[in-house]
């Protein structure tokens, strides 16, 4: 009898300070998740299935149980890489006993290795909580999608009042203790100088290359969420123009009766 290889997950302690760059994508599903697991180090399980997935203006109405399905999925999936899921809007803000049981919950009914979660000064108190409970945090800082009601969608750190606004969170969410620091929607100079000064990776959308790792929404990489392509975003594939050209040729194939043929079906 042979004896099995042993599948290990990639852990939080494989995301150090210059052991990048961090190969980063989202999931939501298992076949998506499926194919993405052998490529990458992290597999986030973003709130941003909200607009991607269930067609929601934001991420603001998105529910915990809606993370916890997704994200018990996208596990069940993979065995390769880290698996984090994003905690939703109003489930962390109000305290940090409220955020240890959200992420206690995602921990304990999707397997996942981490939550997400926005937010800088303010949430550190939060970040410390859980992370001494054994909850391992993933900081978000910069354009938080969460905040849109308050800040709306523009990219981060274009004077100086905001750049150190900035510099103050990612510092505060690090010395917290997350173990890794999204930065997205940041100019360049501002997500390079975050990234030479705090202790953890941090991992960039719409952030520049200077960052320790990247992140993308992987339907805007394979071209499937075609309403708005922001412009940090580069399609590596046309995947929605794939999907409408098989749907057209299968309309076509039945209301001429060409499909099923012969070979699909059964007695024949
Ligand atoms: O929800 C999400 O997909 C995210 C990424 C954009 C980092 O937070």
């Amino acid at each position: 009898m042979s004896t099995p290889v042993e599948q290990r997950r990639i852990t939080v302690r494989h995301f150090r300070k210059g052991g990048g760059p961090y190969v980063c994508l989202t999931a939501y599903t298992a076949p998506i998740a499926r194919l993405l697991d052998p490529h990458v180090d992290l597999l986030l399980v973003g709130d941003s299935l909200g607009m991607v997935v269930y067609g929601m203006d934001t991420t603001v109405p998105v529910t915990l149980d809606m993370m916890i399905a997704h994200g018990a999925a996208v596990v069940r999936s993979t065995q390769h890489a880290c698996v984090v899921v994003d905690l939703p809007f109003g489930s962390y803000q109000e305290s940090p006993q409220l955020a240890f049981r959200s992420a206690a919950r995602v921990l304990a009914e999707t397997g996942a290795t981490a939550v997400k979660l926005e937010g800088g000064v303010e949430m550190a108190e939060t970040i410390r909580f859980l992370t001494r409970r054994g909850v391992p945090v993933c900081g978000h800082v910069g354009l938080m999608p969460q905040a849109v009601n308050a800040s709306g969608f523009r990219a981060q750190g274009r004077n100086e009042a905001e750049a150190s606004a900035i510099t103050a969170d990612a510092r505060a969410v690090a010395e917290a203790g997350a173990f890794a620091l999204v930065i997205e929607g940041t100019y360049r100079a501002l997500a390079s100088a975050i990234t030479q000064s705090v202790p953890v990776p941090t991992i960039g959308i719409g952030a520049s290359p200077d960052c320790d790792g990247q992140i993308l929404v992987t339907d805007d990489l394979l071209g499937l969420f075609g309403s708005f392509t922001p412009r940090f975003v580069k399609r590596y594939a046309e995947l929605g123009a794939t999907v409408s050209a098989a749907a057209e040729r299968y309309a076509q194939e039945v209301r001429a009766r060409e499909f099923p043929g012969p070979e699909h079906c059964f007695g024949t």
